[in-house]
């Protein structure tokens, strides 16, 4: 195999051009906003299914998602564990997927330092969710643009113009519709397009099954079919500001789309969307604010690590985003943090509804590399001789704390393999801390439900029970060596150090922090901020 380090000028723009036609993306959204759904439909429309399901098959929707789950046990892995990969309209796609449940934000922070946009999706109904709102901070910490879908407007929901005053006010986005509903949530007619101010109607399809018909009016059409719902539109969006890609790109304008995912409605102009706006990937900066430039030689960002299926071989799965150059399977890569080389012989992708063995690959893409036990979420993969390495990936404040011991004391050994494990998947975070004379660590989360999976893998996977005592506290702070002694005298208060070397402050909640702060004024106590 050749070496991926020689970048001749022909490659290069090679590398450039394949760069320039990817897409890469995730869907962020509160729990039940439809994401699922959406992602199923956005599938329909690249075709990467149809034939199964929906198409062909007798029963619609249902029995397209019941057909991907039986994927998902077949081959032991999530097809939307990581990323679902697609042509369409000459471009690439890759759809990288998010966890629903917000105990596992954390999961999906990580995503978006691997993604070039996100599509936020809003319930018509709901409007910004507590989610929303928190992945929304993250994408702005990261300079992630965001490209706006109102979901469920085919049932009531809030005024549209009462959406778009909340993005301006709550989050200070303002919106630029592509498109704009003709008729309130509920009694939906149609799109205006705002480009042509033509209107597209739809023709659902029993249950979703299939991508829904659209028809063509144009305004004159519009205006004798749908007289004041139509005029209503034209006036309402006139008030709002246009597209400007540069402000999209830089994370303060964000173009919004309205449909409805469930029917298939407004998906395909979101697809379009995307591909026609969305930026591709570009320099990426190392840890030092250099930008690496797309056409350098192969580097890639581990965001995702999970264990393999085969418990017999405890095998790890890392999911890795390619930064720079073109990735060729079998190539030598050196492991950044050790200087070790990684063989990429068995790397892995998500084509459409297989899991294939990936060849090559160009950045934006993502691929999945096995027996990948050395490496850890945020690790940087590169070509030999070109060495990079990107920022080490944020950690997140922890809101759960519990210390955890094993109730078979045979296992100490096992407990400790295995906990260090999980803390480098990222399923939890360990800390230690000198207060702690038995030496067992403390497991922080942002979800309670990131305990449970811990539990769980612990005795499933390495054959350890374990107990959870939960802690006190509910709010960290990072401080430094200098506060250590001061805050681990005061009541209610204890330093400790994560994994990383953060030295991070517990409190139990923000008013004991409040008192601390005031009676120690010169001790620093830094907000975790989520995505820095
Ligand atoms: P999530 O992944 O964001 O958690 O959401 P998911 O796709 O599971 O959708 C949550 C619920 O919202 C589902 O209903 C789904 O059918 C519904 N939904 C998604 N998109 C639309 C839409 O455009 N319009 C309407 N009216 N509903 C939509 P459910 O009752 O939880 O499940 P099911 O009985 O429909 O399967």
């Amino acid at each position: 195999m050749p070496p991926t380090s020689a970048a001749s000028p022909a490659a290069a723009s090679g590398v450039a051009a394949e760069a320039a036609r990817r897409r890469t993306f995730a869907v962020i959204s509160h729990p039940d906003a439809g994401k699922s759904t959406l992602t199923e439909a956005l599938a329909l429309h690249a075709r990467v299914i149809g034939e199964a399901g929906a198409v062909h098959g007798k029963s619609g929707r249902r029995a397209v998602i019941s057909d991907w789950m039986e994927m998902e046990q077949a081959r032991g892995i999530s097809v939307t564990s990581a990323a679902l990969q697609f042509e369409y309209q000459g471009h690439v796609v890759n759809l990288l997927d998010t966890p629903g449940h917000a105990d596992f934000s954390e999961d999906t922070y990580r995503v978006l330092a691997a993604v070039d946009c996100a599509v936020m999706l809003l319930d018509a109904a709901k409007g910004l969710e507590p989610q929303t709102l928190k992945l929304f901070d993250v994408c702005r910490h990261r300079g992630v643009p965001v490209v706006t879908f109102v979901n469920k407007w085919d049932r009531p929901g809030m005024h549209v113009l009462d959406l778009v005053d909340e993005l301006d006010q709550r989050i200070g986005l303002t919106a630029t519709p592509l498109n704009w509903p003709v008729g309130e949530a509920g009694t939906f007619h149609g799109l205006l397009d705002r480009d042509d101010e033509t209107m597209t109607t739809f023709e659902r399809a029993p249950g979703g099954a299939r991508i829904a018909e659209e028809q063509l009016l144009s305004a004159a059409e519009a205006k004798e079919r749908y007289a004041d719902a139509w005029g209503t539109a034209l006036d309402e969006v006139s008030l709002l500001d246009t597209l400007d890609l540069e402000t999209f790109h830089a994370g303060t304008s964000t173009p919004m789309l309205f449909g409805a995912a469930v029917v298939n409605v407004g998906v395909r102009q979101l697809l379009d969307a995307l591909v026609e706006l969305a930026p591709p990937p570009s320099a990426r900066p190392d840890a030092e604010g250099t930008p690496r430039p797309v056409e350098a030689p192969f580097s890639g960002l581990v965001f995702k690590v999970q264990a393999g299926m085969d418990k017999a071989h405890r095998d790890r799965l890392a999911f890795v985003r390619v930064c720079s150059g073109r990735f060729e399977r079998g190539a030598v890569v050196t492991h950044a943090a050790t200087g070790r080389p990684f063989a990429t012989k068995y790397a892995r992708t998500m084509l459409g509804r297989e899991r294939e063995t990936i060849d090559i690959a160009f950045p934006g893409d993502i691929v999945g590399l096995v027996n990948a036990n050395a490496l850890t979420v945020g690790d940087t993969l590169y070509a030999e001789g070109s060495p990079v390495a990107f920022p080490p990936m944020p950690s997140f404040a922890p809101e759960h704390f519990v210390t955890a011991r094993t109730t078979d004391t045979s296992k100490a050994k096992q407990f400790r393999r295995g906990i260090e494990q999980l803390a480098e998947e990222g399923v939890v975070q360990i800390l230690t801390s000198n207060r702690r004379g038995d030496g067992a660590p403390i497991l922080a989360a942002v979800g309670p439900l990131q305990f449970e999976v811990a539990t769980a893998r612990l005795g499933q996977e390495f054959g350890v029970p374990i107990a959870l005592d939960s802690l006190p506290y509910g709010l960290a702070r990072r401080t430094d060596a200098d506060g250590v002694a001061l805050l681990n005298a005061e009541a209610g208060v204890e330093v400790a150090e994560r994994r990383d070397g953060a030295l991070l402050a517990l409190f139990p909640d923000k008013w004991r922090l409040a008192s601390v702060q005031r009676r120690h004024p010169d001790v620093a106590l830094e907000p975790l901020v989520a995505g820095a």
